[in-house]
């Protein structure tokens, strides 16, 4: 795998919004969520939550999910109004594929730095150089970035995507480097470029931070994000033996679900934003789950509060559009992945 080279400062082109401490009493919340239950009849709305939401707005969704999920869920549901309890790209892409439905976004602060690394021009310019490459778009990407690139991908089915690419076609995987490294391994492929972006929660969950959760813990089965920036020292490790093959795994959020639900182990340290905990504790109260990294707090993703559900709901406000003509292009490659997962 090779990586392009990229003189723009990312963290430059995103602000990181503040986490409010909410401080209602679990009455309030419970109060909240009838009021949102109700006005989402009213309004034959449906609520997706992805994994990293806050537990009160987890609970009050209809469906929870990573990525490929929640594209899943949208694309099905009979619903007139989506309210995505999730970041931008996310309302975006449920925007693409159900073109004639309502989109909400209670905070168009929900941004992501990830997405924020790469533009359409930066794209264009880049396939430019490599004319016979085939463009792999993480769903983490803008419409326009989406509508530039051949198929979408998410972390639950990156290496799937890329395994369905003729093997002699370079590929441009955009924009995590970190995921890149991972399929590059995952596939044996060697002609992945991949584009030096990353999210500043992921790249943050450090491999000093396994190291210590293993001296730590060293029964403790290992779950991590490929978004992580701890997954190729991770995937070295387990290579030369120092991290246990059978304990190591390297999972999408959803894919973290499915696997508690199969493991036998009781204690498991979790490489992702902190919001992930409250379903797998939900799901499986019995077992014991450690953040790797206790402070990977997706700011963007709390931006989305009760409230601001509410009152989205009340005032169908803000809407998320695409417009027409990037909608059509972006769906191709959403469709193609839809087609191989
Ligand atoms: P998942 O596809 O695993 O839900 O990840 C999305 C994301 O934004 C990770 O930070
Ligand atoms: Fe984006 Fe990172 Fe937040 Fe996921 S955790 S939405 S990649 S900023």
């Amino acid at each position: 795998m090779s990586e392009a080279a990229n003189p723009i400062p990312f963290e430059a082109r995103y602000s990181v919004p503040p986490v409010e401490l909410i401080e209602d009493s679990p009455a309030e919340i419970r109060l909240k969520q009838e009021r949102i239950t109700r006005l989402k009849e009213e309004r034959n709305a449906v609520i997706l939550a992805h994994n990293y939401q806050r537990d009160e707005v987890q609970e009050v969704a209809d469906f929870v999910g990573d990525s490929l999920g929640l594209s899943q869920q949208a694309a099905a549901t009979p619903a007139d109004v989506i309210v995505f309890c999730g970041v931008h790209f996310m309302a975006e892409t449920a925007a693409i594929l159900c073109p004639q439905k309502i989109v909400l976004l209670p905070d168009l602060r929900a941004g992501c730095s990830l997405a924020a690394t790469i533009t359409a021009d930066e794209l264009r310019a880049w396939k430019a150089r490599y004319p016979d490459a085939v463009v792999v778009a993480y769903v983490n990407t803008s419409a326009e970035v989406k509508a530039e690139s051949d198929y979408c991908c998410t972390s639950a089915n990156a290496a799937k995507i890329v395994r369905a690419i003729p093997p002699e076609r370079p590929i441009l995987f955009i924009p995590d480097k970190f995921l890149a490294a991972f399929v590059a391994r995952e596939t044996g492929r060697p002609n992945i470029i991949a584009y030096p972006g990353s999210c500043h929660v992921h790249r943050a969950i450090r491999p000093q931070q396994v190291v210590n959760m293993m001296n730590e813990h060293p029964d403790i089965e290992l779950l991590i994000h490929p978004e992580c920036g701890c997954v190729a020292s991770c995937m070295a490790r387990v290579a030369d033996g120092t991290l246990p093959r059978d304990r190591t795994l390297f999972l999408s959020t959803e894919g973290m679900m499915r696997h508690i639900g199969e493991s036998k182990a009781d204690e498991f340290a979790v490489g992702t934003e902190v919001g992930m905990l409250h379903r797998l504790r939900k799901m499986a109260p019995e077992k014991v789950f450690r953040p790797v990294n206790p402070e990977a707090v997706c700011e963007f993703m709390k931006t989305i509060t009760l409230d601001r559900v509410l009152r989205s709901l009340e005032i169908l406000e803000p809407q998320i559009c695409v417009p027409e003509e990037t909608a059509r292009r972006a769906r191709r490659a959403i469709d193609r992945m839809l087609e191989i997962v």
